[in-house]
């Protein structure tokens, strides 16, 4: 079950699982951009779960519906969420607006998240079961109020639902990615001289790709990282040793 599997690092990670063997479930809010990913994947009965994660309704409905057509889930992967634009509040001393983007960010990135989790426990395999969120550099060093302090959230959710699975053998661990190309993430936001700063601040002098942030999550999925859990992994190039 992958979300946020309609574009950039979901999609990545959908292609990338499919291509391993799995039977992938696919969510977002954009049907169309579901299709497109599940048309692009190898392999037969993959399926598409239309919805916002940040609904308690909607969760519940596409729990309802991967648990009906799949045999149990294997790997749980969080790809939904990203930079909230927070409706404009204009309340003189900027308290509305604090709390609209703390409230929209904490929405899309950890309730998103935490909600599917717990709406999908009891289909996650025991023994082999795998939860990945992705989280963010910017939750390790800040970037974006709201984002930052939602993204670091993700790190003591993982700790607690590690706790709290993994007497059945599940892990929860979060990726964190640097900056990432390939993506819708930055919408038209990302200018040469950005793209250029963001580089610069690795050691590889690359930015990170969809597919490397998959390739962490494959290695997670994995028998081998069946030890690894509540753990936060950056991929990141080096621009933030850690
Ligand atoms: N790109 C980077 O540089 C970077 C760096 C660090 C962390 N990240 C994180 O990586 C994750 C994936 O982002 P990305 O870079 O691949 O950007 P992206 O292309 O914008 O992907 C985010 C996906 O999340 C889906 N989504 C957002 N809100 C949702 C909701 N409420 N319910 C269901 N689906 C929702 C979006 O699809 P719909 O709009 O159709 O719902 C979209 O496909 C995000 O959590 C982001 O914060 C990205």
């Amino acid at each position: 079950m992958i979300t946020g599997a309609g574009s950039g690092i979901g999609a990545a990670t959908a292609a990338r699982l499919a291509g391993d063997g799995y039977t992938v479930a696919l969510c977002g809010r954009r049907p169309d951009r579901l299709e497109r990913t599940r048309a692009g994947l190898p392999g037969k009965g993959h399926s598409v779960h239309p919805g916002d994660l940040t609904d308690v309704a909607q969760v519940r409905r596409a729990a309802a519906e991967i648990t009906e057509r799949h045999d149990g889930v294997d790997v749980l992967v969080h790809a939904a969420g990203g930079l909230v634009d927070a409706e404009p509040v204009v309340d003189g001393d900027g308290l509305g607006a604090v709390a609209a983007d703390l409230s929209s960010s904490f929405a899309a990135n950890v309730l998103s998240t935490a909600l599917l989790t717990h709406a999908l426990g009891p289909a996650l395999r025991g023994r082999r079961g795998r939860v990945v969120a992705v989280g963010s550099i910017a939750g390790q060093r800040g970037g974006g109020l709201g984002y930052a302090s939602a993204k670091a959230a993700l790190h003591g959710w993982a700790y607690d639902r590690a706790r709290a699975l993994g007497s059945r053998g599940i892990t929860v661990n979060v990726v964190a990615p640097g900056y990432t190309s390939g993506t819708e993430f930055f919408g038209d936001a990302m200018t040469d001289a950005r793209h250029a700063r963001l580089i610069g601040e690795t050691l590889t002098k690359r930015a990170g790709e969809p597919g490397d942030i998959a390739a962490t999550i494959a290695f997670l999925a994995s028998a081998d990282a069946g030890h690894l859990t509540a753990q936060v992994i950056g991929v990141n190039g080096g621009a933030l040793p850690g």
